[in-house]
């Protein structure tokens, strides 16, 4: 496909301090979903993330670990995080570790700059340091414990774990210089921070004044040395937002910079401050472009609360994936929470979504429609002839989901693009009820209508098949294969935007048989909570009465 407009999208970069869960996961999905719809788009695409490394959080974990950062990092890198890109089916482009040396090259001349410019300048920072979260605090960030561990001392309201007090010699970065400019830039680019509720709350912060920021830190040395005074590491946040340029060449590699930059960044709700804030006001001060969109999406919550590693309410995708499967998992976080909102998880309501949506709509309609092409027509598709207005319908149905599936992408609403795309898998099951296939096979002279009707509804699967790949890749591709599609190329270069126009399937094509794309999952596996396993078996069972 020719490279057009470019699109470059990065996650967070995730701090190495444990193993991912499903909120981590949840940001890999979304943020792949995206990259893949771009890349069928024709877009220029190229999706990052990687892992924030440096600091004294993981400095702490690695000494209680009794290792080294270094180490530490490494581990989890390599026994956590990459693998979770793979059991999560995540087409990233690139993976960046702020320990690479590409990073802390480019790190080091960003720094330069600014400080030549005279951006940065040294100062006295006295006032209070979360290591939990790795950021400066103001004492109305802080509570008093009121028990446990810490009874009477001062906690950070997040992660509830006593709070540093510092008092150091630092570096500092002119951020009170760009209140008014970040200010201009929300008000002149209403889309720059989405969704609304974000922006008006960093508007807000904004409004109430910026202070300077510590950009160095000089009683640990695990981080990136200041270039012109190697007392100092660079605060670790000033340097992991920088990941998003020094992967695409800032500083070394002009060409791929420009190519690429300015990217759409996507994070979660917690770092939409670090990202809409200090970032485009780094940017600023390099002179260059600030991001083209800060889009901080929603928690995934447990018994109402943020899901998070350090109040151990994670759950680790194998613990899904396991039993419902990869694409299963992909499709219920994208699907069941409107993205931008907050999302409270649950084993019922995954597995009752499952069956009814994945099982019972969507397989379901894949494995009948091949069925009968296998037994009706021999396995060949069939030509089409002689439409009637249920068959328009069908086709106009197509049409308009692609067409808004596309529109809400592009809104990053992509809970919508799925809704658009579930009309079609509701229409095409309403029209096999309706049309009766199985009843015109045994009348000779429906033959003919007989194939108009498998035509329709094995095209509408095609058109489903291009529209699912960025959300459900791996059962999209077997329904690919299933209708004998594959002469008309890979399912990952068919375009998205051209997926509704009708007639693309050719008569002839060769279907194969299909295994049920999403099985009923009717006994507990080792490891699935009992919740699950008794939700799997009531949507089994009501399923089962159904189709009785
Ligand atoms: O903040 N629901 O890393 P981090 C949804 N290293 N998303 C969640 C989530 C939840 N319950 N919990 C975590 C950092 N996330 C820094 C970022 S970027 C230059 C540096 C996701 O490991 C979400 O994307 O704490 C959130 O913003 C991110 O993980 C925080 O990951
Ligand atoms: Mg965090």
């Amino acid at each position: 496909m020719a490279a057009g407009n470019s699109f470059y999208i990065a996650t967070p970069i995730f701090y190495v301090n444990d193993v991912p869960h499903i909120g981590h996961a949840y940001t890999e999905v979304a943020a792949d979903v995206l990259a893949r719809w771009h890349r069928q788009s024709g877009d220029d695409t190229w999706l990052l993330t990687g892992t924030d490394e440096h600091g004294q959080k993981i400095l702490r974990t690695a000494v209680a670990n009794d290792t080294t950062p270094q180490a530490w990092a490494d581990k989890l890198v390599n026994e956590s995080w990459l693998p979770l890109l793979d059991a999560i089916n995540i087409s990233n482009d690139d993976f960046i570790r702020t320990t690479d040396a590409r990073h802390e090259t480019a790190v080091k001349i960003f720094l330069q700059k600014l400080y030549d410019d005279g951006f940065i300048y040294s100062g006295e920072y006295e006032g209070y340091y979360c290591v939990g979260c790795e950021e400066y605090k103001q004492l109305d960030d802080l509570v008093e414990s009121a028990s446990g561990d810490y009874a009477g001392k001062l906690v950070c309201k997040i992660h509830s774990i006593p709070i540093e007090v510092l008092n150091e010699r630092n570096y500092f970065f002119r951020m009170s210089d760009f209140q008014q400019k970040l200010l201009d830039l929300y008000e002149s680019r209403p889309d720059f921070i989405q969704p609304e509720s974000v922006r008006n709350e960093i508007m807000q912060f904004v409004k109430s004044g910026l202070k300077d920021l510590s950009i160095s830190r000089s009683s640990f040395d695990w981080g990136i040395k200041i270039p012109w005074d190697d007392d100092h590491v660079v605060y670790v946040w000033f340097e992991a937002l920088l990941n998003y340029i020094t992967a695409i060449g800032y500083g070394t590699d002009n060409e791929q910079f420009r190519r690429r930059w300015p990217a759409v960044q996507l994070v979660g709700k917690d770092i939409a401050r670090f990202h809409a804030v200090i970032w485009p006001a780094m940017l600023m001060a390099a002179e260059l472009e600030v991001p083209k969109k800060v889009f901080g999406h929603g928690w995934l919550l447990v018994g109402g609360e943020k899901m998070s590693k350090s109040k151990l309410t994670g759950i680790a995708p194998k613990q899904i994936t396991d039993t419902f499967g990869v694409d299963a998992f992909r499709y219920y976080f994208m699907s069941a929470i409107s993205f931008g909102s907050d999302g409270s998880f649950s084993w019922e309501d995954l597995s009752a979504r499952y069956h009814a949506e994945l099982a019972n709509g969507f397989g379901n309609l894949a494995s009948r429609v091949i069925a009968m092409i296998n037994r009706y027509f021999d396995g060949a598709v069939p030509a089409a002839s002689g439409y009637i207005a249920a068959d328009l319908a069908i086709q106009a149905t197509v049409f308009d989901a692609t067409l808004q599936a596309d529109t809400a992408i592009e809104r990053f609403a992509i809970h919508e693009a799925l809704a658009s795309i579930w009309a079609v898998v509701e229409a095409l099951n309403g029209y096999i009820t309706v049309q009766e296939p199985w009843a015109l096979s045994k009348d000779d002279t429906q033959r003919e209508r007989l194939g108009t009707v498998l035509y329709t509804t094995a095209e509408g699967l095609r058109a489903l098949a291009v529209l699912l790949s960025p959300v459900i890749p791996e059962s999209a591709d077997k329904l690919w294969a299933a209708l004998g599609a594959t002469g008309l190329g890979a399912l990952t270069e068919q375009s998205i935007p051209d997926a509704g126009r009708w007639g693309q399937l050719l008569p002839g094509s060769a279907v194969q048989t299909i295994a049920p794309l999403f099985p009923r999952i009717e006994s507990p596996e080792p490891g699935v909570p009992a919740a699950a396993a008794a939700a799997a078996a009531a949507a089994a069972a009501a399923a089962a009465a159904v189709t009785a």
